[in-house]
């Protein structure tokens, strides 16, 4: 098949406005925009401004209506617990009804902020779409974070509920969430007076009198009363969701996802993008905490009127490393759209590919990579095992969907290996130095976007329009900044190879090496630290903290580690997969006194580098490379 791609892609740049009109059609409205763009509203202009519409009536009240009442919407497949569940559209709905009255009840109305933090349950599926029902708008956070990352978002978005669980569960523990919840009510400076608690068999807790009102009796009584909440039409701009995201210091940032504009991008994705048709079975191997999990666990898949895959496990271990295989049979998954690391994770157990010949793939047709660059050797290996075209591609928390892909629906165009592909329909991307000069074909550069953003792209960030200014639009005049490094070649695929900030990403989790540095300076025998992302085989990058310490203080290495560990994990959580401690006597510097972490970086990873001119001493680059081999790293 002749790809469509170029054709569409130009239709779309010869009148954008016409384009996502057009797009727009697949989507129920209240009542219809005044234009398609205001260029003057927001920040940068908003989509569709006049508009009314409701997400969750778009993702299940409507399939409901229109013959699909009796489809599986969700397949959870829990092989942490043995638990497995399908709720048809129908019964979603229901589920959505009752908990949209149990909000309500809670004082929960249309602008409200309520907190979703919670492990990969339906309940949390059905907490975000009973939030959209109403008019709520949710923040879902990643249940690997610690008491004081959600304290952090409790100050930020001052919601007036938290919906959480009991437990999460991990391979070989169980993750008691309650300490966590009511740690971080207590940390914030905004008081929360309500939550909704999931008891979870695994590890029941004890509910707060006055404060906690138990999920499950709650929704009971709810149904049995026959409660029905309808969707409440919200504008187009009004914000679905906010989503925290690492930024370059340890306050995240707060990206905003307005309804009318996030809803039309992403039904347009599902066929065009990922070749996907309503009623197949798609499966974002994900955590709802995370934006792929916002967009491609819930949203995008439910809009398209597909059937989703909610699953609670890991690609290895959970029993094996076919656990992906059996899901993809047992379910009849046609896309399936996961992290490389989660490869890597597979083939470093089963290199071979023993257990994919266990199961009966003939109906999956392709596997999608993101979260982190695809390297050409995973890929590969993913190709020759599933016999099935497997797509990079390249997005952001603040883009909500892909930026740049090798767009199935549209027909596939010849893959390049190392390369998310080619620009999606909205984005008009560039490469800049650092001075905003356009740099030739096949030099490396500012990954940059033409505002203005498409539809569903952050229009801001919560209640911070100028920070949203100050990180994304005002290094480049006129662009957005993705903060990516990369090249465009010859035929227009672009490579993404690095970020240009402190951002490192670690087994596809996005975080701040910022954010970790202001917790290692917490620990009172450190003077100074730096912390970098270094190689690593399976999960891409993991951090490791360089410290100075106080003048006078001398610690055992291995104590020390210890103990810096277990802060970066109280303060930030597991996820930061922060493990490695090396203790320096200096860092280096430039003579201006800034740390030369890019420099080290290449230093652990064995790359080559170069003195930098500015250096202040170069001799401390000779004791970073002695400290890293004395740490094994050498
Ligand atoms: N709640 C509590 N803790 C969590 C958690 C959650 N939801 N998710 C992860 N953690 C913990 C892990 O248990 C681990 O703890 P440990 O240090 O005690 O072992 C720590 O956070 C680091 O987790 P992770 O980086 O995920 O490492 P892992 O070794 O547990 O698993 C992979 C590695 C590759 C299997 C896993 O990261 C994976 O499946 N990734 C691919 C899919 C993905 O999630 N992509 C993200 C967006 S597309
Ligand atoms: P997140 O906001 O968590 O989705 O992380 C976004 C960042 O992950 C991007 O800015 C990139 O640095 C990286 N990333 C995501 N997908 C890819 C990809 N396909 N190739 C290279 N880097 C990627």
């Amino acid at each position: 098949m002749v790809s469509r791609y170029h054709e569409v892609y130009d239709s779309w740049k010869r009148d954008p406005e016409a384009f996502w009109a057009e797009a727009a059609n697949a989507i129920d409205w209240h009542s219809p925009a005044e234009r398609v763009f205001d260029p003057a509203g927001g920040v940068y202009g908003r989509w569709f401004p006049g508009a009314t519409c409701n997400t969750c009536h778009n993702a299940v009240d409507r399939h409901v209506e229109n013959g699909r009442a009796e489809q599986a919407a969700l397949i959870y497949d829990s092989p942490i617990t043995g638990a497995k569940k399908t709720y048809t559209y129908a019964q979603m709905k229901t589920e959505l009804e009752a908990l949209a009255a149990v909000l309500r009840d809670c004082g929960v109305e249309k602008g409200d902020r309520v907190i979703i933090y919670m492990p990969m349950v339906p309940e949390a599926v059905f907490a975000m779409l009973a939030c959209a029902r109403i008019g709520a708008i949710h923040s879902v956070v990643f249940g690997g974070f610690a008491a004081r990352e959600l304290a952090t978002r409790i100050d930020d978005s001052t919601p007036k509920l938290i919906v959480s669980a009991s437990c999460g569960i991990e391979p070989g523990r169980v993750v008691a969430y309650k300490p966590l919840l009511d740690g971080a009510i207590q940390m914030a400076r905004h008081k929360v007076e309500t939550c909704v608690v999931l008891q979870r068999e695994q590890l029941e807790c004890e509910l707060v009198e006055g404060r906690d009102t138990d999920y499950a009796s709650a929704v009971d009584e709810a149904k049995r009363a026959g409660r029905k909440v309808p969707c409440v039409p919200v504008a187009a701009t009004d914000p679905l969701y906010v989503l925290y995201t690492s930024g370059t210091t340890g306050q995240p940032k707060g990206v905003v996802r307005d309804n009318g504009g996030h809803m039309v991008m992403l039904a347009w994705s599902m066929w065009n993008e990922f070749g996907v048709k309503p009623g197949e079975v798609f499966w974002a191997a994900s955590d709802v905490g995370w934006v792929v999990g916002h967009s491609y666990i819930v949203y995008a898949p439910l809009l398209h009127g597909c059937t989703t895959i909610l699953f609670e496990g890991k690609p290895v271990g959970t029993p094996d490393a076919g656990t992906f295989w059996r899901v993809i049979s047992e379910h009849g998954v046609v896309a399936l759209f996961t992290a490389p690391t989660a490869f890597r994770a597979i083939k470093g157990q089963d290199s071979k590919g023993e257990f994919v010949g266990r199961y009966d793939l003939s109906k999956f047709r392709t596997l999608f990579l993101a979260g982190e660059r695809a390297d050409p050797e995973t890929i590969k290996w993913a190709e020759n095992q599933l016999k099935v075209p497997v797509i990079d591609h390249w997005w952001q928390t603040e883009t909500g969907a892909p930026i740049s892909q090798n767009p199935i629906g549209l027909g596939q165009l010849p893959v390049k290996y190392g390369s998310p592909a080619v620009p999606m329909p909205g984005y008009d991307m560039h490469v800049l130095d650092d001075a905003g000069h356009e740099v030739p074909r096949g030099t490396l550069g500012n990954v940059v976007v033409s505002l203005p953003l498409p539809p569903g792209a952050l229009p801001t960030l919560w209640n911070a329009d100028q920070r949203f200014r100050d990180a994304y639009l005002e290094e480049f005049p006129g662009y957005y900044k993705t903060a990516d490094a990369g090249y465009v070649d010859e035929d227009g695929y672009l490579f993404i190879m690095a970020r240009t900030d402190d951002i490192i990403n670690v087994a596809g989790h996005r975080l701040s090496t910022g954010g970790m540095e202001e917790v290692l300076a917490e620990h009172p025998d450190v003077a100074e630290c730096a912390v970098i992302g270094i190689a690593d085989a399976m999960k891409g990058q993991v951090p490791c903290g360089f410290v100075v310490l106080n003048a006078g203080v001398s610690r055992d290495p291995a104590e020390l580690e210890k103990e810096v560990v277990a802060l970066v994990r109280d303060r930030i959580g597991p996820v930061a997969a922060f493990k490695t401690v090396v203790p320096v006597k200096r860092l280096p510097k430039t003579r201006s006194g800034k740390i030369l972490r890019g420099t080290m970086q290449k230093i652990a990873d064995h790359e080559d580098w170069k003195m930098p001119a500015t250096i202040d001493d170069p001799a401390i680059l000779e004791e970073i490379t002695e400290a890293l081999k004395a740490r094994g790293f050498g």
